[in-house]
């Protein structure tokens, strides 16, 4: 049984102009300890998949099927109290912009504290220890003076470094990391993404990174989910997916990725620019959802909906034209 277990997972919104199918039929799973990055272009779903496993969709507007099972148990089914005792305990999250998310008339001691109280019923003093240690393990200098101050005293870079010592206090089982990068520039990045590699050998977690940026997908990842509205279009093991891309619209995104590793030395690796835009995820498509901007579009893709299909050794792809090569049975 792996870790995480997601299945057709389908979440949706109703809107003033029709049901958006943010996530619709997603199924992918996570082994404990492993890192799998999900990439895909703004809008395709990325967030909405990682605010669901954590059941932080507003509901309504919102709504959630399908399961999600960690460690067999479908989140789904739990009451919102046995889901506040799984958040920040063994599941965390770390978001994008940290300033939003930390709180800012609350020093950085008491927000590392907080989960330590509220999840393993540590003392004040207890949790503050323990505050120290985790500052220190995310490469904080000083850490028993910086522990007393508050989000605005310290840069973007440490701020950073917070929530992941935040994320990590409890030590999680999975930590989810949508975008932890992006808001913050190159060097501080490429730093950053260096601490998450050495804390995923320590602490064990399993993680799942969001990421536009496909140097990191290459840096920290095992597996990599391509999602295309709301869907997932493709999956394989990392080398896998850039030596051998099927899916189309992976060969697009990787089109200006000329070499693995350039974002530790401060390259932007961002997905490539591909022609033509996302269709509405308001309307029932009836063919492939990628044919209205596929290089390779045929009749047979505006008719029919290509399945996710085993085309090679765990590797997955949903195309009609993706080559298939042997796979064991
Ligand atoms: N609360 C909400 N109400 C209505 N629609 C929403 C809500 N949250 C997300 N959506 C819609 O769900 C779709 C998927 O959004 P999501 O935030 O998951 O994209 P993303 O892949 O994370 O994009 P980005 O790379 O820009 O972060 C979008 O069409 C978005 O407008
Ligand atoms: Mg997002």
């Amino acid at each position: 049984m792996a870790l995480l277990e997601v299945e057709n997972l389908q979440t949706h919104f109703a809107t003033a102009d029709g049901v958006n199918r943010a996530v619709d039929g997603l199924t992918f799973s996570v082994e404990a300890g492993e890192t799998v990055a999900i990439v895909g272009e703004s809008g395709c779903g990325k967030s909405v998949t990682s605010m669901s496993i954590l059941r932080l969709i507003p509901e309504p507007p919102g709504k959630i099927a399908g399961a999600i099972r960690f460690n067999g148990k479908d989140l789904l089914k739990l009451s919102e109290r046995e889901m506040r005792a799984i958040r920040g305990n063994e599941i965390s999250m770390i978001f994008q912009e940290p300033m939003t998310s930390l709180n800012p008339v609350l020093s950085i001691g008491q927000q590392i504290g907080e989960a330590l109280r509220l999840h393993q019923g540590l003392s004040k003093s207890q949790a503050e220890a323990r505050a120290v240690e985790m500052l220190k393990l995310v490469g904080i200098p000083a850490p028993e003076k910086r522990v007393k101050e508050y989000p605005h005293q310290l840069s973007g870079g440490m701020r950073q470094r917070v929530m992941i010592a935040i994320a990590l206090a409890c030590n999680p089982k999975l930590l989810i990391a949508d975008e932890p990068t992006t808001a913050l520039d190159v060097t501080i990045q490429a730093q950053i993404l260096d601490l998450m590699r050495d804390l995923k050998h320590r602490v064990g977690a399993a993680i799942v990174l969001i990421t536009h940026d496909l140097g990191v997908v290459a840096e920290v990842a095992e597996r990599v989910i391509v999602m295309y509205a709301g869907r997932k279009v493709e999956e394989a093991p990392v080398n896998e997916l850039f030596k051998n891309p099927k899916h189309p619209y992976t060969k697009g995104l990787l089109g200006a990725v000329p070499k693995l590793g350039s974002s530790l030395t401060g390259e932007s690796t961002r997905l490539a620019e591909i022609p033509g835009l996302v269709p509405s995820l308001k309307k029932r498509i009836q063919g492939c959802v990628f044919a209205s901007r596929c290089p390779q579009q045929t009749e047979l893709c505006l008719e029919i909906a290509p399945a996710l299909e085993e085309k090679a050794p765990r590797h997955q792809a949903a195309c009609h034209y993706a080559t298939k090569e042997a796979v064991p049975a």
